[in-house]
């Protein structure tokens, strides 16, 4: 088994930017101003996202929107180009290009991923996800309802690209999904430095996925409640441990609004989120993932995280807010943060004056002039 090393970001407390490479990014709202994944939005994000010292961006693999009038996430770039231009645009960030395992072959993803770890002199990672929505599987005439084989598949997958990465010697692979004669790729992962893997798995058997070849793991909070984050970490911790994993990194992902005074950051959150949130569009991201299913008290409260963040806490307020929160997350075990934002550019540069530079000087995190 190809269990990571201890491997990790440059800061202690990580923050990284999410699904900037789609329509609407982490939003599910009606308003004018939504953000709009074109490549040049996209490389001034990165670009200035290097420059301040975030740990890392992260895609979403989408081939398919939410519909509604908006049609969230309807265009979205496709992550290992898109990862690759940007790795090749910038200095010390870490690129993840998400993908979906089914739906690639896991010797040519071997190449395509060792070529992007060399134009990014080893920035570049996986996030490694086996899929969850069956309307995009039918689009590639992939059949794989079953949960448990799309991560049986994902294990012979990471196995495979592994051992590719690792050995020096031809290998013959022959498993329940692949049947491989004489495999050998050059060039390896420069200077032995193998991708930083991530995973979202939230089932058993995709915790034991991610317990396996991860890096950082997700974990998906319900609430911020000291208690409730406590627990989960806790939870988590005790899963990896059984498995010998003692340093899985935690990332969790999330959705902030920060303005100079809280009641700005509330107003301007009540206008995109309440106000002008896509309804249609986020009954069928809850129909798609069977959170229609769930009971109302449950779907209720998933309804109105909805519009920020697909259904991952919140956190809003003024400056001083926002550090106390990250630095109360960041103790309780999250080692990493990927960040949904309302207008990516404008609002890292804000947090990149105030929010940033608190947790510079409480010595979270480097300071960019002494990063390297
Ligand atoms: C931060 C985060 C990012 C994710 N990104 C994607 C993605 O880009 N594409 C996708 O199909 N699923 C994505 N997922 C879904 C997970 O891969 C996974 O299917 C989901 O958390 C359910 O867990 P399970 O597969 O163990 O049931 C993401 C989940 C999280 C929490």
């Amino acid at each position: 088994m190809n269990k990571p090393e201890k491997r990790s970001f440059k800061n202690k407390l990580a923050l990284g930017i999410f699904a900037q490479n789609c329509s609407s990014g982490y939003t599910i709202t009606k308003s004018a101003d939504r953000w709009v994944p074109s490549w040049e939005n996209n490389l001034a994000l990165a670009q200035k996202a290097d420059k301040i010292g975030i740990d890392f961006l992260l895609s979403i693999a989408r081939w398919r929107g939410f519909g509604g009038q908006t049609d969230p996430h309807g265009s979205n770039l496709e992550t290992f180009t898109w990862a690759t231009g940007l790795l090749a645009s910038t200095k010390n960030i870490n690129i993840f290009s998400t993908v979906h395992l089914p739906l690639i072959n896991p010797v040519y993803a071997s190449k395509i991923m060792v070529t992007a770890n060399h134009i990014g002199n080893g920035r570049f990672g996986l996030n490694a996800v086996c899929g969850w929505n069956t309307v995009e599987f039918n689009m590639h005439g992939v059949d794989f309802n079953d949960h448990t084989r799309r991560y049986d598949h994902g294990e012979e997958w990471m196995t495979v690209v592994n051992k590719i990465w690792d050995s020096n010697d031809n290998f013959d692979y022959a498993g329940d999904f692949f049947n491989l004669k004489n495999v050998g790729l050059q060039p390896k992962p420069l200077l032995d430095v193998k991708p930083l893997i991530m995973n979202a798995g939230r089932s058993d058997r995709g915790l034991d996925f991610a317990v396996k070849f991860a890096d950082y793991i997700f974990l998906g909070l319900r609430d911020l409640s000291s208690e409730l984050v406590a627990k989960d970490v806790g939870l988590l911790k005790k899963h990896a441990q059984k498995s010998g994993r003692n340093h899985l990194g935690i990332c969790t992902n999330i959705f902030i609004v920060c303005k100079p005074t809280q009641k700005e950051a509330e107003n301007f959150y009540y206008e995109f989120a309440i106000e002008n949130a896509d309804h249609e569009a986020i009954n069928n991201l809850m129909a798609e993932r069977g959170i229609d299913k769930l009971p109302d008290k449950f779907q209720e409260a998933f309804k109105i995280r909805a519009a920020a963040g697909h259904g991952a806490p919140n956190i809003v307020g003024d400056p001083d807010f926002v550090t106390q929160e990250i630095i109360r997350l960041h103790e309780l075990g999250i080692d990493g943060f990927a960040i949904g934002l309302f207008n990516y550019i404008d609002d890292l540069d804000f947090l990149s004056q105030t929010v940033i530079p608190q947790l510079e000087s409480l010595g979270y995190r480097k300071s960019i002039s002494k990063a390297d």
